[in-house]
């Protein structure tokens, strides 16, 4: 179901969640001043209330109400905001602990979309988790919102999300940053402006409680292994591959922001055409947003979460 910027004001006024197209990914927002609508969004998605949400604000001024960022940071987050990167800081005002999962700190962005600025100039700040059910991939087009829900969720009109990966998370901590989520922007984009210390070699060890989780994965299953028991590719329009299976392009291999654009898309569409299993083509450069989206399909590829079951709840 779509609706006006008009209509999702008046829905989000009466404490009811909508999906919300931002750059990054499809949100599914609510007033943080609604206990009740925040409820709903974690009903609605199936989401553990130990995730904590991400809050959206309209100013880098607005955000700064919220929590404490270190002076010294707070021109560069103005180089970045609106945008898609997300700070998790000390929380300085009282907020429905639903939001924070009764954590110290809040997770803030400033998203650079004309709509999701619009609706929370007219009703203040949105809590919004990425729009999917809790662990399939995130809804970077309106039918990814409609097929969760099956037409259930209001869907704001707009401009469908560009990058297609959401936001990067940074972990303020004393003076440096922790990363908590690689995201759209590429973490090498970062580095000039924030004291970033990078807390493992392994982006795959979870920061967010949110990448504890299950993530970004189809029904479909992924695999690596490239035999005649696939049914489908998931690569590169401008690669060959050995095996004569329908592709599934993702974009060209020299254009990352163009293969992020796609990269949920493309998930989506195996199980749309009740693909069982098909191979993923992870051989690409693992810098900048091809390190991103490594990450994302290393967490999508089934065969990761037998090995680290434990991780993956
Ligand atoms: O691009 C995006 O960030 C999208 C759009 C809608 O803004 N939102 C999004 O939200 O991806 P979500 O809920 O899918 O992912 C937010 C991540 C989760 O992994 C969550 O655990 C983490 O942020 N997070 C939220 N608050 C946190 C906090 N206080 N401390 C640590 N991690 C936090
Ligand atoms: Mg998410």
């Amino acid at each position: 179901m779509t609706v006006s910027v008009q209509e999702a004001i008046q829905f989000l006024k009466d404490k009811n969640v909508v999906a919300v197209p931002s750059e990054t990914v499809f949100g599914l927002a609510a007033s943080i001043f609604y206990p009740d609508a925040i409820k709903k969004i974690f009903e609605i998605k199936g989401r553990p209330p130990k995730n904590p949400l991400i809050v959206h604000f309209a100013s880098v001024e607005q955000a700064l109400e919220y929590v404490d960022i270190a002076p010294a940071f707070v021109p560069n987050l103005q180089k970045f905001w609106p945008g898609p990167l997300t700070v998790v800081a000390p929380l300085k005002k009282e907020i429905d602990p639903l939001i924070t999962a009764n954590l110290p700190t809040l997770a803030v962005r400033v998203p650079n979309h004309p709509v999701f600025l619009e609706l929370i100039r007219a009703v203040g700040p949105l809590a919004a988790p990425s729009a999917n059910r809790s662990g399939f991939p995130s809804a970077t087009r309106k039918w990814h919102v409609d097929f969760d829900y099956n037409g259930m969720v209001p869907v704001v009109e707009g401009m469908e999300p560009d990058h297609g990966l959401e936001s990067t998370i940074l972990i303020q901590k004393e003076g440096y940053f922790l990363i908590g989520r690689l995201g759209a922007t590429p973490i090498e984009n970062l580095n000039d402006f924030f004291k970033i210390v990078e807390n493992t070699q392994d982006f795959m060890a979870p920061q967010c409680p949110g990448q504890m989780y299950r993530h970004y994965a189809p029904t479909c299953k992924l695999t690596t292994v490239l035999s005649d028991e696939i049914e489908a590719i998931v690569g590169f329009c401008d690669v060959n591959y050995p095996v004569d299976k329908p592709l599934y392009s993702v974009g060209s291999i020299h254009h990352p922001a163009q293969v992020a654009h796609h990269l949920f898309e493309t998930l989506r569409l195996l199980d749309h055409d009740r693909i069982k299993l098909a191979y993923v083509d992870t051989n690409f450069p693992s810098a900048g947003l091809y390190l991103t989206i490594h990450e994302r399909l290393s967490r999508a590829i089934q065969e990761t979460y037998h090995q680290n079951r434990e991780l993956y709840v």
